[in-house]
């Protein structure tokens, strides 16, 4: 049967019809909203190149989960920008490093769920992942034992989930081991696992103070063609333990997402990075695009593909819109 008897706008002429018919929906309870604290300010600030999002002090914790929470986010991912940076990213498994605190502010004064990104970059004077050798190259088997005790740092702070993001090679194993042997084996493992080499990450460098002075991160993240090597990456972090794993960036990355989904059978998150935020801000700030609609398409998509869960800066106003 075809045209004229089937009409495929039969189901499609009305609101309630098609939201019968709807085949992706968000949910609120699977978003994530990234959150920065920086242990040099006293009231929070904003950055230029990501309106909306603000960094928070080391304090006031309740007010600050309390209005997360009250916009109907009750997950974050929390990154730290400490005053002191050095080479080996010392602040990173500090035991009251600004994440460790952070940590367990929000811990104690609410009930969110608390994910806690692991990397070094913020914490090094060079701005790598990891801990460099004379010729200025990122060492692998160094700088995962560095992670091990920065999760287990974390990880004692109160983290509910630790979530790797340097790209080293045997990153979920040191991290596992780790977090086992000091009696966090409940605590999971969240890993960014295809995470490309991505011009998109910008905006969030210049919210982190986190770009790398010397060089480029293309010596451990993904080169943004490959795909087969994505399901490599996702299927040694399932070997090595992983609990979870992630798609990064989103939006540029369906296809990775798609094949992620298709392939595994783990929760799959998608993190919808700093410039794909920015630019739908930025274009909707010039009066060119509709801001809430492209919001909501932009995070649709990225459920479409196959992500369970999504990282993303709006979370708080995509939710109020749910
Ligand atoms: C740290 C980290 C980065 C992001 C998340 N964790 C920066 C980077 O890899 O340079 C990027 C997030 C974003 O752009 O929103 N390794
Ligand atoms: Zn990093």
């Amino acid at each position: 049967m075809m045209y004229p008897e089937v009409r495929l706008r039969r189901l499609r002429q009305n609101e309630r019809m098609r939201e019968l018919v709807a085949e992706t929906k968000l949910n609120a309870d699977q978003f994530i909203l990234p959150i920065f604290f920086d242990e040099t300010i006293s009231k929070e600030k904003t950055t230029a190149s990501m309106p909306g999002v603000r960094t928070f002090p080391l304090k006031d914790y309740d007010s600050i989960a309390s209005g997360i929470q009250g916009n109907g986010v009750n997950n974050v991912l929390v990154f730290g920008v400490p005053a002191k940076k050095d080479a080996v990213g010392s602040g990173a498994y500090a035991k009251d490093g600004v994440v460790q605190k952070a940590i367990e502010g929000l811990k104690e004064n609410s009930d969110m769920l608390v994910i806690s990104d692991l990397c070094l970059c913020e914490y090094t004077d060079h701005g790598h992942c990891g801990v460099l050798d004379d010729c200025g190259y990122v060492m692998n088997d160094e700088t995962i034992e560095l992670y091990a005790k920065t999760a287990v740092s974390q990880a004692d702070a109160g983290a509910d989930i630790i979530a790797p993001s340097g790209m080293m090679d045997g990153q979920i194993s040191a991290i596992r081991a780790a977090l086992d042997d000091a009696g966090h084996k409940n605590v999971p493992i969240m890993a960014y696992s295809a995470k490309f080499y991505s011009a998109y990450y910008g905006p969030f460098r210049d919210v982190a103070n986190s770009a790398p002075g010397k060089g480029n991160r293309a010596g451990y993240q993904m080169q943004c063609g490959n795909r087969k090597e994505a399901m490599r990456e996702i299927e040694f972090d399932i070997a090595e333990g992983a609990d979870m794993i992630m798609v990064k960036p989103a939006g540029p990355y369906l296809d990775i997402i798609r094949d992620a989904a298709n392939t595994f059978d783990l929760p799959l998150a998608a993190y919808q990075v700093s410039g794909e935020y920015s630019m739908i801000e930025a274009a909707a700030a010039n009066g060119w695009i509709d801001h809430d609609r492209v919001m909501m398409e932009s995070l649709l998509g990225i459920k479409r593909a196959g992500a369970d869960m999504i990282i993303t800066y709006f979370a708080e106003e995509a939710a109020k819109l749910l």
